[in-house]
């Protein structure tokens, strides 16, 4: 295995006097890198300051044979930080904002003071440093960012309402300068570790404090630092030697123009299924996905129902049989009740050359007919059928049977399920006589 080297490069590491950041800078020198050592040497609440931390850790670099220099800045003064870096190494090629305190308090009691700073540490001064460290990574066409989230940016935690605000501000941070920097080379990850520290020692048992080791975490931060490492706007876990990937997922969803409260109401379930949840790869991918639904058949704000509705088109003679199928179900929807399914019909004309599409939505909490094909899933059956056919079919001029044999009905998919629909289109019929 080829060692991972940092040779030439500077990386700054704030919050490095301590904890998981210590470990950060111990391993990139030990690994060639400069590291500039920042550490405002306070206590965990963001109170008072020592210039102790930072010179400890350099100390231990240096015994070890590394390069490494301190500072002694708070993370809101990055451009001190950062000038650090040049007036000691020439360069700044990476930036692990890792600095952090925490001010846990129930949101009941929580002063303003408690969460300003929450956001003056973790926000603004990623922000600062990374703002200070940009110009020189643009220029020099490389950089490597990366924040430190937290699980209680994803999950929520108790009493940690600021904390949890600020940690996931710092995702959105790094995904959108991943956009930004991707034309110069700049990778920006977020990382979500889990590790006994002094920060955590205050919601850990001591035992558990004692072995999340913050070593377990190191080589996954160090990693992302590397030129080797091509991820970028990702986010990543680790901790207790485990080591992954975390995404935003998104429901199907349903396309419903022409939504009321109550359509909503009535397609809870099937808005928030997240059995089949997609991984949205970028803004690009989901903004393009609601234009497509735009530009799809227009919005019939007078469904209401489910799926996607445009006009009845007046041009299919078809179309004023959906629109009946389409009332009565309106009207009554326990009749298809029975037939929990999807039907697509296709309408063409006597050549052959389809004219419209209709879907007979049956599975769908509240069933609807609408123009177009499924926007909810896959048909259980596509019908293909000529308009003149199935305006014969339905005043009773041509037998279904003897249509489908002839081949005047095409049906693709579960064609007994044709069956059940006609029973329940017949029952529809004689209950409007
Ligand atoms: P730690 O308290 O050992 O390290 C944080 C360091 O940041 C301290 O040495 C502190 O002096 C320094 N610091 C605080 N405010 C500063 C400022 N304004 N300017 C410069 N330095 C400052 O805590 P730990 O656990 O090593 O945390 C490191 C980062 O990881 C933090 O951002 C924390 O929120 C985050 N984190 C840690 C987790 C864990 O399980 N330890 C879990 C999730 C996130």
């Amino acid at each position: 295995m080829v060692a991972l080297r940092f040779d030439g490069k500077v990386a700054i590491v704030t919050g490095a006097g301590g904890g998981l950041g210590r470990t950060y800078a111990l391993e990139l020198a030990k690994r060639g890198c400069k590291v500039v050592v920042n550490d405002l040497g306070g206590d965990r609440h963001g109170s008072s300051s020592s210039t102790s931390m930072a010179d400890k850790v350099v100390g231990e670099i240096k015994a070890a044979g590394g390069v490494a220099v301190a500072n002694y800045n708070s993370v809101e003064e990055g451009e001190k930080i950062v000038k650090t870096a040049i007036d000691n190494f020439g360069r700044i090629d990476i930036v692990i904002n890792n600095a952090g305190i925490l001010r846990d308090i129930s949101f009941i009691n929580m002063k303003e003071l408690d969460w300003d700073l929450i956001f003056r540490v973790h926000v603004k001064g990623a922000y600062s440093v990374t703002k200070a460290a940009w110009p020189y990574m643009r220029d020099q066409k490389y950089g490597r960012i990366i924040v430190t989230s937290s699980n209680a940016a994803v999950y929520g935690n108790f009493g940690q309402t600021n904390y949890s605000a600020a940690k996931h501000a710092l995702i959105g941070f790094a995904k959108a300068l991943a956009l930004e920097g991707a034309k110069y080379n700049i990778l920006a990850n977020a990382l979500i570790p889990t590790a006994g520290s002094r920060l955590t020692a205050t919601t850990m048992p001591q035992e558990l404090v004692d072995a999340l080791k913050p070593e377990y975490v190191t080589p996954l931060t160090v990693f992302m630092c590397h030129d080797s490492f091509q991820e970028t706007g990702g986010l990543f876990e680790a901790g207790a030697g485990w080591y992954g990937q975390l995404q935003y997922y998104r429901s199907e969803g349903k396309h419903l123009p022409g939504a009321t409260v109550e359509t909503l109401h009535d397609n809870w379930a099937k808005i928030t299924d997240m059995t089949k949840a997609r991984y949205m790869p970028s803004i690009k991918e989901q903004t393009g996905e609601l234009l497509e639904m735009l530009s799809a058949a227009p919005a019939d704000s007078s469904s209401g129902g489910s799926g996607g509705s445009g006009d009845f088109p007046s041009n299919i003679q078809s179309s004023a049989l959906f629109k009946e199928i389409q009332d009565g179900i309106k009207t009554d929807p326990s009749v298809v009740a029975k037939v929990k399914q999807i039907f697509v019909y296709v309408i063409t004309d006597n050549a052959g050359k389809e004219l419209g599409k209709f879907t007979l939505d049956f599975k769908s909490a509240t069933p609807s007919v609408y123009v177009g094909d499924s926007t909810t899933g896959a048909a259980a059956v596509t019908v293909t059928v000529s308009d003149e056919t199935f305006m014969n079919l339905a005043a009773g001029k041509e037998n279904p049977q003897k249509a489908f044999m002839s081949g005047k009905i095409k049906a693709k998919g579960n064609i007994m399920l044709l069956q059940k629909l006609q029973t329940i289109l017949d029952a529809q019929k004689k209950a409007k006589l």
